[in-house]
């Protein structure tokens, strides 16, 4: 199957009932799926949701990569919804390990009719060309270095809660930025709903020259500069496992970059400190910043079993993706 299908060959009336990218929501779309996040978070709390729980069917959750808080918040979200997930992670045990390509093993479980499939896989899976030529919706739940559209919405749910708005708030991200799907999706994101996205990293961390040319990114030498700008601040892990060989000088990093409880003196006292997780502790961010009243890194986690849920009811409705 070629993995070159572009952005203009493919239908998106038919890709509008998956959520592979954010690149054709709506404002409108994103704020429904907010508000209904918002008010699925307090029925929860007022433990409202048993009471909508018949099971409806069942969900194909395929993760090629690995994964902890999307998996689990993508089974506890099918589960709220009604809906039965069945699991396959990470491959071991499949005929993955026999050579059977990720596009067959998708094909096969289509065939057992799931509701709609969560997939996390690596750049070359087709995404795109398969949400096309499926009868079931696709939901991408991290894809390579290309995306992770779920993260992005929960990060801006979360904000959106704390602030009412995200328009015209600045949004930085501190780290492994080149690598970064969240990032990715977040520059998408950006566009829909009208927020500032800025960049602090050292340059081997930064992206290639061509896509800095956006007029809505800022990019800061200072970390004190750029958390004094940020309205949240976003910690990304250093993605050992994409930097294939190359030499990483993590000293001079976290001299340079970390957020530690004397850096995150120059963040505003409203400002928000995130980060998707995981953690590596010493790196990014020092233990103790989790500890700091800005920091709302297991509010994401929280946040993000509602909003997948909203996108799971949204799916289960015809989707509302385009
Ligand atoms: C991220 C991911 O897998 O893209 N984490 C997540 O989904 N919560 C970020 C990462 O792996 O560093």
């Amino acid at each position: 199957m070629s993995t070159s299908f572009s952005d203009q060959n493919y239908n998106r009336s038919v890709i509008g009932r998956s959520l592979v990218d954010l690149n054709h929501l709506s404002s409108e779309t994103i704020h429904s799926l907010f508000n209904e996040s918002l008010k699925l978070k307090t029925e929860y709390a007022q433990n409202k949701w048993s009471k909508q729980t018949e099971l409806k069917g069942l969900a194909a959750l395929l993760f090629f990569e690995p994964s902890t808080r999307t998996r689990f918040s993508f089974e506890s979200a099918c589960v709220r919804s009604g809906v039965h997930p069945l699991v396959l992670d990470g491959g071991q045990g499949t005929s993955l390990e026999k050579g059977e390509t990720l596009e067959d093993t998708v094909l096969n479980i289509e065939a057992m009719k799931p509701l709609f499939f969560v997939i996390r896989a690596p750049d070359e899976f087709p995404f795109l060309q398969l949400a096309q030529q499926l009868d079931v919706p696709m939901i991408n739940a991290g894809w390579g270095m290309k995306g992770h559209p779920t993260q992005a919405l929960l990060d801006m749910l979360t904000v959106y809660e704390k602030f009412k708005t995200v328009e015209n708030k600045n949004v930085l991200f501190v780290g492994d930025i080149k690598h970064s799907r969240v990032v990715s999706s977040h520059l998408q994101l950006a566009e829909k709903l009208n927020y500032q996205v800025g960049y602090c990293c050292p340059d081997s961390f930064m992206p290639q020259q061509a896509s800095l040319m956006n007029p809505r990114l800022h990019l800061f030498n200072k970390l004190e500069q750029a958390l004094n700008w940020a309205d949240a601040a976003i910690a990304l892990r250093v993605q050992k496992e994409r930097h294939f060989g190359e030499k990483l000088d993590l000293q001079s990093y976290v001299e340079r970059y970390a957020l530690t409880p004397h850096s995150v003196k120059a963040l505003k006292s409203d400002a928000l400190i995130m980060h998707p997780g995981p953690i590596n502790y010493g790196v990014e961010m020092d233990q103790a910043i989790t500890r700091d009243p800005r920091a709302v890194i297991l509010n994401l986690v929280q946040n993000g079993t509602f909003l997948r849920q909203a996108v799971i009811q949204s799916v289960l409705n015809g989707g509302v993706f385009q």
